[in-house]
C-alpha cells in the first residue's frame, strides 16, 4: 500500500486554498463540506499557513507551488498539489458520500479515471438512504451500548438491525419508524438470552460449496462445534477469533460421544454464545442434526438448521453421474450401509426396484453386505455402480463398473477417505466431469 489511507477532521479548521480554477474550485467545494473554513490566495506567503490544518494549491505559477510544498512539509502540514504527485504529501481519493458514510477509492495516482470508475460502480450499489441509516445507527449507538455492554452481543445485534426491517425502512426514508423498530428489537435483545445454535452444512468439503447462508454464519459465531468430515479450508472462512471446538466422529471412533455433543451445544448456548455446529454434507441426512435439534429443543435453547449440499449430491455432480434420468432412474433413495448392533439394517427389496437409484452411505466396509442383499433381492449383478471417494475435493476418486466389479475391487481400491457408493442404470450415463482429477 503506497498511501496510508486516513480520513481528516476538518470541521471548524483553517484551510489555505493557493491558486485558482476549477481543479482549485473543486477543492474548495469538497474542503468546505467537510465544514472547513477556507483561506484563499491568489500568491503564498509562509505566513499563510499559519493556524492552517491542510494546504490545496492548483493554477499558480510553478515557483509559488514549490515553495507552498516546502513550506508545509517544514510544518508538518498536510498539502496536496493538483496532479503534482511529487509536491503532495496526501492524495484525495475519489469519493463516494453518503455523509455520515464517506468511501474514499485510490489508486496510489497510478491510475485516477479508474478510481473515477470504481467509484461509479460503488456509487450504484450503495443506496442514497444510506446517509439515514449511518445516522440512525449514531444517534443509537450509547442506548446500545447500555442496553448490550457485552461486545459480541452488540456486534450481533448491530449486524442484524443494519441488515433487516431496521435497515430497510430507514434505507426507504422512514426514519422514526426505523428508529421505533430499532429500539423495540433493542428491548427484545436485551430481555431474551442472546445464546443460539446454528446446525450448519458445510457441503462436501469444498469451501466453495457452502451455501451464502453458512459463509455469513460462519462469519458471525464466537464457537464452531465441528468434525472430521470438516477440513480446514471450509474453517478458515469463520470469524478470526471465533473458538474451534473438535468432537472428532470417525467410524466407531466419536471421540466426543453424541450425548456430550448435545450437552455442549446447550451449554454453549446458554452461556450466550453464537454457536455454529459445523456439520459434512447436510446437517438433516446422515448427520445426526435430528438427534441435536430435539436436544436443543428439549433444553430450550433457540436454533435453526442450514442445509448443506449433501454427499450425494456433490459426488454425483462431481463424478458427472445424474442422480435421476427420464429414460432409467425416477426415484431417488439415499440409505445408509452403517451397521447398528452389526446389522445393516436395509429393506433391499424396497432399495432393489428397478428405475431407483440408490445412494449409500458409509457404505464402505459393509459393501460386500449391501451387494448380497441387493443381488438377493433380484437386483442384477451387472447394475451400473460408482464408489466416489472424497467427492467434490481435489482428491477426488472415482471407481465405476458393474455392482459386483465395484464391490469385489473397492477393498483394494480405497484410501480411507469418505466415500459414497451409487447404484442404478443412470450410473451408465456418466459424462465426465472435466475439472476435477477423477480415476475411474
Ligand atoms: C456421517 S455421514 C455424513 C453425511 C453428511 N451429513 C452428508 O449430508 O453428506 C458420512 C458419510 O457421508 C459420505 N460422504 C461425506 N462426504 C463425502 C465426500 N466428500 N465424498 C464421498 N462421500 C462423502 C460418506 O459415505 C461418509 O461415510
Amino acid at each position: 500500500m503506497r498511501h496510508f489511507p486516513a480520513f481528516l477532521d476538518l470541521r471548524g479548521r483553517t484551510v489555505l486554498l493557493l491558486g485558482q480554477g476549477e481543479a482549485l474550485e473543486a477543492k474548495a467545494a469538497l474542503v468546505r463540506a467537510a465544514g472547513a473554513e477556507l483561506r484563499e490566495a491568489a500568491r503564498f506567503a509562509p505566513e499563510l499557513l499559519e493556524g492552517c490544518a491542510a494546504a490545496f494549491a492548483a493554477g499558480a505559477p510553478e515557483e509559488e507551488l514549490r515553495a507552498l510544498a516546502e513550506a508545509a512539509r517544514g510544518r508538518g502540514l498536510p498539502v496536496n498539489v493538483v496532479d503534482r504527485p511529487e509536491l503532495c504529501s496526501f492524495i484525495v481519493p475519489a469519493i463516494v458520500d453518503r455523509d455520515p458514510v464517506t468511501v474514499g477509492i485510490s489508486t496510489s495516482g497510478a491510475a485516477p479515471v479508474l478510481a473515477r470508475l470504481i467509484r461509479q460502480k460503488i456509487e450504484a450499489v450503495l443506496p442514497p438512504g444510506l446517509a439515514s441509516l449511518a445516522a440512525l445507527a449514531g444517534r443509537c449507538k450509547d442506548a446500545v451500548r447500555r442496553a448490550l455492554p457485552e461486545t459480541g452481543a452488540r456486534r450481533r445485534f448491530l449486524e442484524r438491525v443494519l441488515s433487516g426491517p431496521v435497515a430497510d425502512l430507514a434505507l426507504s426514508g422512514r426514519e422514526a419508524e426505523a428508529e421505533a423498530a430499532l429500539h423495540r428489537a433493542l428491548a427484545e435483545a436485551e430481555a431474551t438470552p442472546p445464546g443460539f445454535v446454528h446446525l450448519v452444512g458445510a457441503g462436501p468439503g469444498a469451501p466453495d460449496l457452502l451455501t451464502l447462508r453458512a459463509l455469513r454464519i460462519l462469519g458471525e459465531a464466537d464457537v464452531i462445534v465441528h468434525d472430521r468430515l470438516v477440513p480446514e479450508a471450509v474453517l478458515d472462512l469463520a470469524r478470526r477469533d471465533a473458538r474451534r471446538i473438535f468432537v472428532g466422529k470417525q467410524r466407531a471412533n466419536h471421540c466426543v460421544p453424541q450425548e456430550g455433543i448435545n450437552d455442549l451445544l446447550v451449554q454453549l448456548a446458554r452461556e450466550g454464545k453464537r454457536v455454529v455446529r459445523l456439520k459434512g454434507g447436510d446437517p438433516f441426512v446422515f448427520g445426526r442434526g435430528g438427534e441435536e435439534a430435539e436436544a436443543l429443543a428439549a433444553a430450550g435453547v433457540a436454533h435453526a438448521v442450514v442445509p448443506g449440499i449433501t454427499a450425494a449430491l456433490a459426488c454425483a455432480a462431481a463424478a458427472g453421474i445424474p442422480l435421476t434420468h427420464r429414460d432409467c432412474a425416477r426415484a431417488l433413495v439415499l440409505a445408509t450401509g452403517h451397521t447398528r448392533n452389526g446389522e445393516v439394517g436395509l429393506d433391499f427389496a424396497a432399495l432393489a426396484r428397478p428405475g431407483h437409484t440408490l445412494a449409500v452411505y458409509m457404505g464402505v466396509h459393509t459393501l460386500a453386505r449391501v451387494r448380497d442383499g441387493l443381488l438377493d433381492a433380484g437386483l442384477p449383478a451387472t447394475t451400473p455402480a460408482a464408489l466416489i471417494e472424497n467427492g467434490a475435493r481435489p482428491d477426488q476418486r472415482v471407481l465405476a463398473g458393474t455392482l459386483a466389479e465395484v464391490a469385489a475391487q473397492a477393498p483394494g481400491w480405497t484410501r480411507g477417505g469418505p466415500a459414497l457408493l451409487l447404484v442404478g442404470e443412470a450410473v451408465a450415463r456418466r459424462t465426465a466431469a472435466p475439472d476435477l482429477a477423477t480415476a475411474a
